[in-house]
């Protein structure tokens, strides 16, 4: 938040007023109202200008957190809501960084928070100044002494629980940079008579009841002590427990801090030691002895205690019995000793009890002191914080409230005159006229008290130092006589008979008026406590101690530095340390902090109004809001103010451009704040009434509220104008899309029934185009039906004359013509291979067409005989010639043909020329041989057959003996006039001579051969070629054969199968030859 530079100020959420100053009306009630407004809502701090009034609120607030260290510092005082913390952070930077030392003034009545107030500053002071492990040491041991001295010197009282019993001041030192170096503390008036006597309710020092409850066993033992607090004289019972506090926890805490602190364990030891003598002394009790003399003297009843006690102080028994027995006067070089009787003997063991234990506690200071003194000699800043006793007004008060008062009152004194001070010096340092201001001045209460020479503590030194009988009464007759005519001395018995009737006033008491109220004093035991007496003969005693620590407390009781001059008595010590306390704050720059306590029952939540009232009215807070408001109630500089309130006015808001003074003049101008309200400072501007300023917040809270109105309009405004912007936007993209997506929609939808629109519109157009076409069609074949009929009937009409005689023919020829056509067109595709010997041929398609299928069939294999004989030789074709010629002679005449197509013609079967044997028939043959062939020549006389070689030649027919070659026969062709066969399967035929010639003198020839058809065929060839006469061939199955004279018929009969598979000849007679063939 700090970082944000967010400015604000004290009076911003103000609950009642913040600060007193501003209270209009100001009055006691306003003044409690305001408070009790305050506390009611947790706002336990209130300002009087720059002093704090502190409230008690008896439980722990979360205001203590380090967040809240952190929001309070370097913020100004009047920036934040009323803070301890604030005036701790003022403190703090005005010593740190305006080299001024600072006094923390913290007053009130006991149990109002005085303690805890100091303790949040030291807190806060450790929390803000510098760090680093030697600093933090420093603090550490400055926050640790606190145990230890509240250990030592804090109660419990009826009014708190932990009431420190004793004054304390502490100054903490820092170096320039504002670290702190360590610290002095200073003690007032420990409230020792609670060591031998507590009021009913109250308690001990706590020191007693820790040690008790938290010393382990062994440490018991060793200083002599038992567990149970009943044991103990010295210890009140009824209250011995305090709810909430546990003595043993304390009690260790206390011993760690005397550690961090810097106590040796031998010093802590002595000091526990101490603690418990102390706690012993009270049990010690006496009882009267008649002495001879008549006079009483009080012996020790039971002499155990002393023993131990001084086994644990180490001092001779023997005079510390004597000196609780015997009272040594020592009066011009003379020592009368005399006896002390019982009730004498309790008061001085008293009387060394409370001695023992206030003297320990100022050991224990001094001490803190020496460990927590700065270690250097620099030049230091110091930070005093005084948590001293406030104004006490009890039903009883005595010698301790009149101390307290006395100083309260000097308190109060300086408040004012530094108050004053501080005022005055702003005013002349803001250059604004000083006007005098009205205001009870106390110095007259501190002199009726302080005055050397008739002031009260005067008197009663005196009463103490005067020979004679002294008592409280002599005392207060005295006061009586001196200060009767003081304004602020009241009593029943003076000269002036003002009180005279004023039974509120005993005769044993006096009243002063304090500044804070008028309180009753008991004069009793005034002078006692005054005197504050120890025995000599008990100090030394003491001094004879073996205990260091003891011996040391009692220095007096060296004989060696025997004083006869009487100690100072107690109100002139205390006289004498607050004027130095005195004399110390007023080089500082003082604080306030005013604790009121809100109730008697230390509780929370509770404010008790005529208690608080009470408290206002002792501190003084009213006089002290006067004071401050004497001049102008309210200031503040220029910059923070014109920040503050610019929006007031037209000429400053929202930015003022000049000097921030200026500004604030014209502000004021325009307002119309009436000029005596308020002073322009050199750098603050002057309120004089409060009134003034809470017209200026006012208007401030309207413009503000105002203001927020204008930025909720137009942030409103500017909110939905995006929002409307953001939604037009969306919904223009929306209905865009929403648009393409319909048209789409719609666009699609429209597209397929046009589709199917067109479809049936184009189904119905094609439709209809057929069925016109259809129709057309239909009307043109009709048309045209009728048009062949009608052409028919014409041209029938035209040519019937014509028809009847040729319509049949012509028909009948285009039919045929086309029949043939296709005839042969299939037959292209249906023509057999060329081989010679295939016989496919295809069906005959019509019957009409079977001789042409023939012929076709026929020509086509005469073609492809053709084509096949003409891929022949020569030589071949003579063959072919021969077997045609064959053919032609024998083919279906002779039933020995079929079986002769296969034999190829080879003529010379027998090879002549190669065979040696034949050389002579070879050489007699000239021309070329025909026909050479072994065959058989057939027997006229028994049909039997004879082997002969048969020549052709081209001229001639040569038989030759098989064995030999020799010629048997030789006949020229032209000789030759016929052939005979049979028809039959067999090879015999007959050689039919020319009658008359040469050769037929021997007769026709038989023979039988295997080649017959051969033979014949070239024989017939061979005479053809050589006579140009067809030879004639005679195939019957029965012939004549010339044989020498005889005719001899030659018969084919059908052989029967057991004449074998070989046709056999046989002589049936002369003139009858028969063969039979198979
Ligand atoms: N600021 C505070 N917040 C919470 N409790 C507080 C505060 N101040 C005082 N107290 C309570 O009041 C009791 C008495 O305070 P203390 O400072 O000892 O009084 P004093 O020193 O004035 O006698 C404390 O023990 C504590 O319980
Ligand atoms: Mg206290």
């Amino acid at each position: 938040m700090a970082k944000m530079e967010v400015k604000t100020s004290l009076l911003d959420n103000m609950i009642g007023v913040g600060d007193m100053v501003l209270l209009e009306p100001l009055n006691e009630e306003t003044f409690i109202n305001n408070l009790k407004k305050r506390f009611d809502h947790n706002e336990i701090y209130t300002y009087i200008g720059s002093v704090v009034i502190s409230v008690n609120p008896y439980r722990s607030l979360p205001i203590y957190s380090p967040e809240k260290v952190e929001d309070y510092r370097n913020r100004n005082f009047y920036e934040l809501s009323p803070h301890i913390f604030a005036l701790s952070d003022e403190a703090y930077r005005s010593l740190r960084d305006q080299d001024k030392d600072q006094c923390i003034l913290i007053t009130g009545e006991s149990g109002a928070g005085k303690t805890e107030a100091s303790k949040l500053v030291m807190s806060y002071v450790a929390a803000v100044c510098g760090k680093g492990a030697e600093v933090n040491q420093v603090k550490e041991q400055l926050l640790q002494s606190n145990p230890v001295l509240e250990a030592f010197g804090n109660a419990k009282t009826v009014r708190n629980d932990n009431s420190s019993r004793f004054g304390k001041y502490m100054d903490i030192e820092f170096d320039f940079k504002g670290d702190p170096l360590g610290g002095v503390i200073s003690n007032y008036l420990l409230e020792k008579s609670r060591v031998v006597k507590q009021p009913r309710g109250e308690r001990n020092f706590h020191v007693f009841y820790q040690l008790l409850s938290g010393a382990s066993e062994e440490l018991l033992n060793k200083l002599k002590l038992e567990r149970d607090f009943s044991r103990y004289n010295y210890l009140s019972l009824d209250s011995a427990k305090v709810n909430g506090v546990d003595d043993a926890a304390n009690f260790r805490t206390v011993r760690n801090a005397m550690q961090i602190v810097g106590f040796m364990d031998h010093e802590a030891e002595s000091v526990l030691e101490v603690v418990a003598a102390v706690l012993k002394l009270g049990n010690i009790e006496f009882k009267p002895e008649s002495r001879v003399n008549g006079l009483d003297e009080s012996k020790i009843k039971d002499k155990n205690e002393l023993k131990e006690i001084c086994e644990l102080t180490g001092i001779d028994q023997s005079v510390l019995e004597r000196a609780f027995s015997f009272r040594t006067v020592e009066a011009k070089q003379e020592k009368v000793s005399t006896t002390l009787n019982v009730a004498q003997a309790y008061y001085a063991r008293d009387a060394l009890a409370k001695n023992l234990y206030s003297r320990l506690f100022s050991w224990l200071v001094n001490r803190i002191n020496e460990s927590i003194k700065a270690q250097t000699k620099v030049r230091k800043k110091v930070m005093g914080v005084l948590d001293i006793y406030g104004f006490e007004i009890f039903e009883d008060n005595s010698f301790e409230q009149f101390i307290i008062n006395y100083c309260n009152e000097k308190l109060q004194q300086i408040f004012i005159e530094l108050t004053l001070k501080e005022e005055q010096e702003e005013y002349i340092r803001e250059d604004i006229e000083w006007t005098h201001i009205d205001y009870f001045n106390n110095a007259i209460i501190c002199d009726l008290i302080e005055n050397n020479t008739n002031g009260i503590l005067a008197m009663l030194d005196e009463e103490c130092l005067r020979p004679g009988t002294v008592t409280d009464e002599t005392f207060l007759e005295k006061l009586n006589q001196v200060c009767a005519t003081h304004q602020h001395f009241e009593s029943r018995m003076s000269k002036c008979s003002r009180f005279l009737n004023d039974t509120s006033l005993p005769h044993s008491c006096f009243r002063i008026q304090h500044y804070a109220g008028k309180v009753l004093y008991q004069v009793e035991g005034f002078v006692d406590k005054n005197n504050d007496l120890l025995y000599r003969d008990l100090s030394q005693a003491m001094w004879k101690a073996g205990h260091t620590l003891i011996k040391s407390l009692f220095p007096e009781g060296n004989p060696a530095k025997i004083n006869l001059k009487r100690p100072p008595t107690a109100g002139s010590q205390f006289k004498a340390s607050v004027a130095t306390l005195m004399k110390n704050l007023q080089t500082k720059n003082p604080n306030y902090i005013r604790c009121i306590k809100p109730n008697d029952k230390k509780a929370a939540h509770i404010f008790n109004e005529a208690l608080v009232c009470h408290q206002i009215r002792y501190l003084g807070l009213l006089e002290n809001v006067r004071v401050r408001r004497a001049g102008y109630a309210f200031r503040q500089a220029y910059e923070p103010c014109l920040e503050r309130y610019k929006m007031l006015c037209k000429q400053t808001w929202p930015h003022w451009k000049g000097p921030a003074r200026a500004g604030v003049e014209v502000l004021f101008n325009e307002l119309e704040i009436p000029v005596e309200e308020y002073s322009f400072g050199r750098s603050k501007i002057f309120i004089r009434n409060p009134r003034t300023l809470f017209k200026l917040e006012d208007l401030r809270k309207q413009r503000l509220e105002d203001l927020a109105t204008l930025i909720q309009k137009i942030y409103r405004g500017w909110k939905c104008r995006t929002h409307f912007l953001l939604m037009r936007r969306s919904q223009v993209v929306i209905a865009a899309w929403y648009r393409r997506y319909a048209q789409q929609k719609r666009y699609q939808q429209i597209k397929s029934s046009a589709l199917v629109i067109q479809s049936y519109i184009r189904g119905w157009k094609a439709r209809k185009i057929l069925r016109e076409l259809k129709h057309q069609k239909r009307c043109e074949e009709a048309a045209t039906t009728i048009a062949a009929y009608w052409h028919g009937t014409q041209v029938r009409r035209e040519y019937r004359k014509f028809f009847r005689a040729n319509a049949g023919k012509k028909i009948y020829e285009f039919t045929i013509q086309r029949i043939v056509q296709k005839y042969f067109l299939e037959m292209k595709n249906k023509m057999p291979s060329l081989s010679p010997i295939d016989k496919n041929w295809p069906l005959r398609p019509y019957l009409f067409l079977d001789s042409t299928h023939k012929e076709l069939k026929r020509i086509f294999h005469l073609w492809r005989c053709k084509k096949y004989r003409d891929q022949f030789t020569d030589q071949q074709k003579l063959i072919y010639e021969e077997k045609l010629e064959a053919s032609e002679l024998f083919k279906d005449k002779k039933a020995l043909y079929p079986s002769s197509v296969g034999q190829p013609f080879q003529g010379a079967y027998l090879e002549i020329s190669k065979n040696p044997k034949y050389k002579k028939l070879k050489d007699a043959i000239e021309e070329k041989i025909i026909i050479a062939e072994v065959v058989n020549k057939i027997n006229r006389a028994n049909g039997k057959s004879t082997s002969r070689i048969f020549l052709l030649t081209n001229n001639n027919l040569l038989l030759a003996d098989q064995k030999s070659g020799q010629i048997k026969s030789e006949v020229p062709l032209v000789d030759v006039t016929k052939v005979s066969m049979s028809s039959q399967n067999d090879g015999f035929f007959a050689i039919h001579l020319k009658e008359g010639s040469e050769a037929a003198s021997k007769g026709d020839f038989l023979f039988s051969s295997d080649h017959l058809i051969e033979m014949a065929t070239k024989l017939y060839r061979t005479t053809l070629s050589q006579t140009k006469q067809k030879l004639n061939i005679e195939i019957s199955d029965e012939f004549l054969v010339q044989f020498r004279q005889d005719k001899v018929c030659v018969k084919f009969i059908q052989g029967s199968q057991k004449n074998g598979s070989v046709p056999t000849c046989k002589r049936k007679n002369n003139r009858l030859l028969e063969v039979a063939v198979p």
